[in-house]
């Protein structure tokens, strides 16, 4: 009696384990800066220049704009509208709400950049 009883405890420890483990993996945080490949953190680059005075990318808080955190891991951007590199493309070029349009100072290949590090966020 006392080993089932044992043996159970045993089993919902490892449980729990494998629980704790597999939440952490789908509360997914972002790649860390020393593992992001050339283009992403070129694209960390350009998002410390043009993006970090308004937008945080790593804490969940709001700054001068909605944090940018799992960004692409969420179906909506804070409008509601799709989250696709499209949407977040034309909301950089081109402005939205109170966000100022970037096209003159991000050109092409920043944004592809960007958008290679937005998805590690
Ligand atoms: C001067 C401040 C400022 C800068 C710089 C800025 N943003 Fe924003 N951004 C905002 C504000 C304010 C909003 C919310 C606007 C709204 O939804 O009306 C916003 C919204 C957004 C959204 C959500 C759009 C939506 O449809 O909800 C995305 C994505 C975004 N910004 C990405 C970026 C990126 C990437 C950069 C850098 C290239 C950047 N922003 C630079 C202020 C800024």
């Amino acid at each position: 009696m006392r080993q089932v009883l044992a043996s159970g405890v045993l089993l919902l420890g490892l449980w729990m384990m494998v629980a704790a483990a597999v939440g952490c993996r789908s509360a997914s945080a972002p790649v860390p800066l020393d593992q992001l490949n050339a283009k992403q953190a070129q694209g960390h680059a350009v998002f410390e220049a043009r993006c970090a005075q308004c937008h945080y990318d790593r804490v969940d808080q709001p700054r001068n704009g909605p944090s940018l955190l799992g960004v692409f891991k969420k179906t909506t951007l804070h409008s509601g509208a799709a989250a696709t590199d499209e949407r977040v493309t034309a909301t950089v070029l081109r402005g939205h709400g109170a966000m100022p349009a970037m096209g003159n100072v991000v050109d092409e290949q920043d944004m592809q950049d960007l958008l290679a590090y937005l998805h590690t966020l």
